[in-house]
């Protein structure tokens, strides 16, 4: 059985357990600094296990070492947003958060694959990078698959079709500046600016670019957690069963939509590897150039890193 080990055993990590759990791809280590927590949730989700019929070992642990030999690290450590803050309100203090977990992981975990949900999302997988000093396909970020399934919730509620037939695709940074591309989007086929009135597409594209915002709003304690970790346990299986699955994630530029030094959302193709290739779409001036916007906020802020 793979092993994943998840830093951070808060609404998000303990909900990845959950839909890893669920997919019997994996024994799964839960790491938290809380004591006790992490080994309950861990305990309680264990014993859920005879009633779903998955043989998965679940560890809950305030101690590292049981993390040694993971073939997948996933970083959810860190402090979530509250009403009124934007993820980058977040950068210095879960910095020293992501940093930590990710050097005390590479030392027991040297060949593993890193997926990182932590905001400001972009930032803090470009910081594990440097940290952990693994190729770039290894360290990839999990906000595209959350970004495009909120478009697609939106487009399945608007259109009343399931959910399989629509297809989206978010790119950019994990901000309010993300870039929800319309044409490259489709309901069975058909693009989404053909499926769908310009003013509902444009109310669509602007509730995915905020869809963070609305949940925190309405929980009022904390962000999202059942739809990001579900992306992560997507990117998760990917991985494992080398899928070669193309989904948006945030990857290492380089060249790439003529951005570089920079970790970025675009379309990827995950597999045993991490990532396989970086696609790269044929994009109008006015869709490049909303790109560009969103990476100069990325950029600025990894700049605050001060790491190179
Ligand atoms: N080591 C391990 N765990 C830590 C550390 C640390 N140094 N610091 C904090 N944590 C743990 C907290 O104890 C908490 O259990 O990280 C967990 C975070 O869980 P939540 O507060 O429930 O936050 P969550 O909703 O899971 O979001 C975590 O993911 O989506 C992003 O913006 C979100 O950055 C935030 C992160």
């Amino acid at each position: 059985m793979s092993k994943v080990s998840i830093i951070g055993a808060g609404m998000t990590g303990s909900t990845t357990a959950h839909w890893l759990a669920e997919r019997e791809i994996a024994d799964i280590v839960l790491v938290d600094i809380v004591e006790g927590m992490p080994q309950g949730k861990a305990l309680d989700l264990q014993e859920a296990m005879p009633v779903i019929g998955k043989d998965v070992t679940i560890i809950g642990t305030n101690d590292y070492a049981s993390t040694a030999g993971s073939d997948i690290i996933v970083i959810t450590a860190g402090l979530p947003r509250k009403p009124g803050m934007s993820r980058d309100d977040l950068l210095a203090a879960n910095a020293a958060i992501v940093r930590k977990a990710a050097e005390e992981t590479i030392k027991l975990s040297p060949d593993a694959i890193y997926i990182i949900l932590t905001n400001p999302l972009d930032v803090m997988t470009y910081l594990t990078w440097k940290v952990t000093g693994l190729p770039a396909e290894r360290v990839i970020g999990q906000a595209g698959v959350l970004d495009s399934a909120r478009m697609r919730a939106f487009v399945a509620m608007e259109l009343a079709v399931s959910v399989e037939n629509i297809h989206c695709y978010v790119m950019g940074g994990h901000g309010d500046e993300m870039v929800p591309l319309v044409r490259h989007s489709n309901v069975a086929g058909v693009p989404l600016n053909k499926a769908l009135p310009a003013d509902r597409l444009d109310a669509i594209v602007e509730r995915t670019r905020k869809g963070g915002g609305e949940i925190v709003s309405l929980l009022k304690t904390g962000s999202a957690f059942y739809a990001p970790a579900a992306g992560i346990a997507q990117m998760v299986e990917a991985v494992l069963k080398n899928k070669h699955l193309v989904v948006p994630a945030a990857v290492y530029m380089q060249g790439e939509y003529g951005l570089t030094d920079i970790y970025f959302g675009a379309p990827v193709q995950l597999g045993r590897t991490g990532v396989e290739k970086i696609i790269e779409y044929e994009l109008t001036d006015a869709e490049m150039a909303a790109l560009k916007a969103s990476a100069q906020g990325v950029s600025e802020n990894i700049a605050k890193l001060n790491l190179s």
